[in-house]
């Protein structure tokens, strides 16, 4: 038997595993002797109805039973279906209507991440729909063509949902940004909603069963991709394009292909980055999105793989420690491509492929800070000040509660801050917590200016919506809040660890005239 590690040294990665001792569940590893792997699921593409020229949706959240493994079921939650939901697709400049039935015992919400829309319209914490009732958003669609997603978004519940399977996939395409990428949903442009998750023995999932969950946020050692189990993808062209969406709670995610082969990034969060960057590795903290481009036209076997990222975490008595320093530290298969000979040659992926328009650093007429903090009992700063809870503050290790920006955890009647209409703003975000936070804004996307003072890396150039801010990190970024104006209705900004977010990491900003 090839064992996953004697597999990742054949490709030149054992030093990975070795290093960070590659640890695989029992369930997980009886049952990969036991199967092959699973052809990767491909969601049900939703194009709605059109009606008038609204383009309108039906979605029922749904309590949904899911086999992950042969033999057991897990009580899953779904929309339209039994886990996760379909990739919607929208087209730039339409307006789309959304019917939203909660057929769940709870109540929950929904949230289209990433895009520009008003605040009631937006699916946050304040647009909860009770069990039993509907909620019918209705926006126009102005987002460039793109990879989006959406989610519940239940304040202090949001991450037991979205980990049960309250989730799914948006496409945005756009009529008049049309290139001779790999564009047909499900044969050359695969949509990757890559999870982690952790199971009981009798196959139901396992969620916050450690005391490292309420810190770090909820990992698991299962990889789910669209719902799938070890999958494995067949390509029937030479160039694929992967829409890769981080909708694990809490893990990063390092892509790279097995045999170290070079890919192209297309788009980030909010649409196509200005010129394909090549690449090897490619880093996606959670609710970050990328397009890459993969050719497979040498027929070979190959396989898509997370790599663990060594920590350089000191290394002390206590919890905390071993905690951070075990991070990030797995590897993981994530996709199994069965090479394919004679594929034929379906697209290309042009030298330029949009242009984007980049906000001035001198438009900006108001920067503020977050601060991002964890008052884990480490020096980790602020978790003084109103809403912040009490603080250990002897260095023990203890807490996991206090995640606050600025100092402050999220109230629901609390407007952290307000924004002028029709401006720009600078934002810095800090960390000074020993983990990184990927900081998520509502309502848009934003552009990145500097991290510690450098020009980011070219494929955090294009628009994002949610941005890695590593600890001891400044990032800066640069936003427009632009035509709606609510002095009631706020978005949220936050931590993308659910975790984090449904402990406190999150704060709320209207946009006011
Ligand atoms: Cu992905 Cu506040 O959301
Ligand atoms: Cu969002
Ligand atoms: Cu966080």
């Amino acid at each position: 038997m090839i064992t996953r590690r004697k597999a990742l040294k054949a490709f030149g990665f054992g030093s990975l595993g070795a290093s960070t001792g590659l640890y695989l569940p029992s369930l997980t590893v009886a049952q990969s002797i036991a199967d092959a792997g699973n052809p990767l699921k491909i969601p049900a593409l939703a194009q709605g109805e059109l009606v008038g020229n609204v383009r309108q949706f039906q979605l029922r959240l749904q309590q949904g039973s899911s086999s992950f493994f042969p033999g057991t079921t897990t009580a899953s939650i779904g929309i339209n279906g039994d886990y996760l939901g379909p990739t919607l697709r929208f087209r730039r400049n339409e307006l789309v209507s959304l019917h939203i039935d909660n057929q769940l015992r709870e109540p929950a919400s929904l949230h289209w991440h990433g895009f520009h829309v008003p605040a009631t319209e937006d699916g946050g914490p304040h647009q909860v729909v009770a069990s039993g009732d509907t909620w019918n958003p209705q926006f126009t669609v102005v987002q460039f063509a793109g990879t989006f997603w959406y989610h519940s978004h239940m304040l202090d519940t949001g991450g037991e949902q979205v980990y049960k399977g309250l989730a799914g996939m948006i496409i945005v395409e756009d009529d008049d940004q049309q290139l001779e990428l790999p564009s047909t949903y499900g044969v050359d442009d695969i949509p990757m909603v890559v999870q982690d998750r952790r199971f009981n023995e009798d196959g139901s999932f396992r969620y916050m069963n450690a005391y490292e969950d309420t810190v770090v946020g909820m990992r698991g050692d299962t990889i789910l991709v669209n719902g799938t189990r070890q999958p494995y993808f067949e390509p029937t062209t030479a160039l694929v394009r992967f829409r890769l969406l981080n909708a694990a709670n809490a893990r990063t995610f390092v892509f790279a292909f097995s045999d170290g082969r070079e890919f192209r990034q297309i788009a980030s969060d909010g649409g196509l980055l200005q010129a394909p960057v090549t690449m090897r590795q490619l880093e996606l903290t959670p609710a970050e999105r990328a397009e890459i481009v993969v050719d497979f036209s040498d027929g070979a076997d190959v396989r898509l793989l997370s790599l663990g990222k060594p920590s350089n975490f000191p290394e002390f008595p206590g919890a905390m420690s071993g905690m951070m320093r075990s991070l990030n530290a797995q590897d993981f298969e994530i996709l199994s491509i069965h090479g394919q000979n004679g594929l034929n040659d379906n697209a290309i992926v042009p030298e330029q492929l949009t242009s984007i328009y980049r906000l001035p650093e001198a438009a900006a007429t108001n920067t503020r800070q977050f601060r991002l903090s964890m008052g884990s009992g480490m020096r980790s700063g602020d978790d003084r000040g109103p809403g912040t809870g009490s603080r250990n503050g002897n260095g023990g290790g203890h807490g996991g509660g206090n995640f606050s920006i600025n100092g402050r955890r999220m109230e629901i009647d609390y407007i952290n801050e307000r924004i002028q209409f029709n401006t720009t703003e600078i934002w810095e975000l800090s960390n000074n917590s020993p983990m990184m936070h990927p900081f998520h804004v509502h309502n848009g996307q934003f552009q990145l200016l500097d991290r510690n003072g450098r020009t980011p890396p070219a494929n955090e150039m294009g628009w994002k919506d949610t941005v890695q801010v590593g600890s001891g990190e400044l990032v800066r970024i640069i936003m427009r809040f632009t035509d709606f104006i609510d002095d009631e209705n706020p978005y949220m900004y936050h931590c993308h660890i659910l975790e984090h977010e449904d402990r406190g990491m999150m704060g709320q900003f209207l946009i006011i005239e």
